[in-house]
């Protein structure tokens, strides 16, 4: 089986399981009165280059997202995102659960990522002031996106304009943002807090940790709010510690950038293979900015590319989600890349036949 479903699909990686082996001596104080924790904090602020930024570890990608902006927005505010967001497609509401009410408002623009004059628009419909209307308060951007492409720095900081002109605060899912990270080489604070990011959601699940990922508040406001709201849906856990290492080696000497960039380089390395099935139908359905590609094949060659064990989402009769991972090899590419090669090959070998 060649694994290309999701990162989530993928093991721990070795460095964050050795962390949490050494954190795993004699006992600590509970719900993150421990050492790890307050080192955690420290390499944060190093690592994102901000003196008071706070970090408070969850134990998924659905409570950072639905935290971080139930404490950034009153419950009747609504919560602009891109269309094909997570929060708005893809986590049962949990946004409006902890933010008391609040909406989530889909804005659109090419590639997955909202158009900034989209979002002026929007913004400029609002009937502000009235209390029929949920009042936009959060511009929540996804980095990288759903569809696996990138805001570049200048992006993030032009859509945070924007949405201050109004008030909102920004909010941004980092779900993989080790991959956006590595992919853009910019410096983390580029593209969150110096772009005017008010919290990030950072993941570290999908690239290598085990139930670990954590909000980053670089607004002291909102990491006040988070004291009490992590507290209140489960999130402090009593041994946190193991949290608390697991990130903190994710982010210490890079680790989370070289884990991200393996994924990164398998994918591109897979997407210049499917390139050359062009001929057979094989076509990007969008850019590949990072370890994520939406393609289009022919239904034949998808089944007979199932049938030679490689695992993918499939997501119409003629679409497939590809992601690659930490753990994926260049042996893993090659593997894959034949097998789609061979299943192009047969299905057109069928149509023949039967045409
Ligand atoms: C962009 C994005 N944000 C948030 C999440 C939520 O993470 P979790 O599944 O850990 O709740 C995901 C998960 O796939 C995601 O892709």
């Amino acid at each position: 089986m060649i694994e290309l479903r999701s990162d989530n699909a993928a093991g721990v990686a070795p460095e964050i399981l050795a962390a949490v082996q050494a954190a795993n001596t004699g006992s600590a104080l509970a719900y993150g009165g421990d050492d790890l924790t307050a080192d955690l904090q420290e390499v944060v602020r190093r690592v994102f280059e901000h003196p008071a930024a706070r970090v408070f570890p969850v134990t998924s990608g659905t409570a950072a997202n639905s935290l971080a902006i139930s404490a950034a927005t009153p419950p009747w505010g609504a919560v602009l995102c891109h269309s094909s967001a997570h929060i708005i497609t893809a986590e049962g509401g949990a946004t409006s659960l902890f933010g008391g009410g609040a909406v989530m408002r889909g804005v659109d623009g090419a590639h997955a990522l909202i158009d900034p004059e989209r979002l002026r628009e929007v913004l400029e419909s609002v009937r502000w002031g009235d209390p029929h209307e949920s009042q936009p308060s959060v511009l929540s951007l996804t980095l990288p996106s759903d569809h696996g492409t990138v805001y570049d720095v200048d992006q993030v900081a032009k859509l945070v304009a924007v949405a201050r002109e109004r008030g909102l605060r920004t909010h941004l899912d980092g779900a993989r943002l080790a991959n956006a990270v590595a992919a853009l080489g910019c410096a983390p604070a580029d593209v969150t807090w110096r772009a005017g990011v008010d919290v990030l959601s950072l993941g570290a699940t999908k690239n290598g940790a085990l139930s670990a990922e954590a909000i980053v508040a670089f607004d002291s406001a909102i990491a006040d709010e988070l004291v009490y709201r992590t507290k209140r849906s489960g999130h402090v856990t009593s041994k946190m510690r193991f949290q608390s290492a697991q990130l903190a080696a994710y982010l210490t000497d890079g680790l989370w950038l070289r884990l991200a960039s393996n994924a990164n380089q398998r994918m591109a390395a897979l997407v210049a293979e499917l390139q050359s099935l062009a001929a057979y139908g094989v076509r990007l359905l969008d850019r590949v900015d990072v370890n994520m590609a939406f393609v289009e094949m022919p239904a034949a060659a998808i089944d007979a590319a199932t049938e030679a064990g490689v695992q993918f989402y499939r997501m119409g009769p003629t679409t497939v989600r590809l992601v690659t991972s930490w753990q994926t090899t260049a042996e893993d590419v090659a593997a894959a890349a034949a097998r789609f090669r061979e299943a192009c090959s047969s299905a057109r070998d069928g149509e023949t036949l039967t045409g």
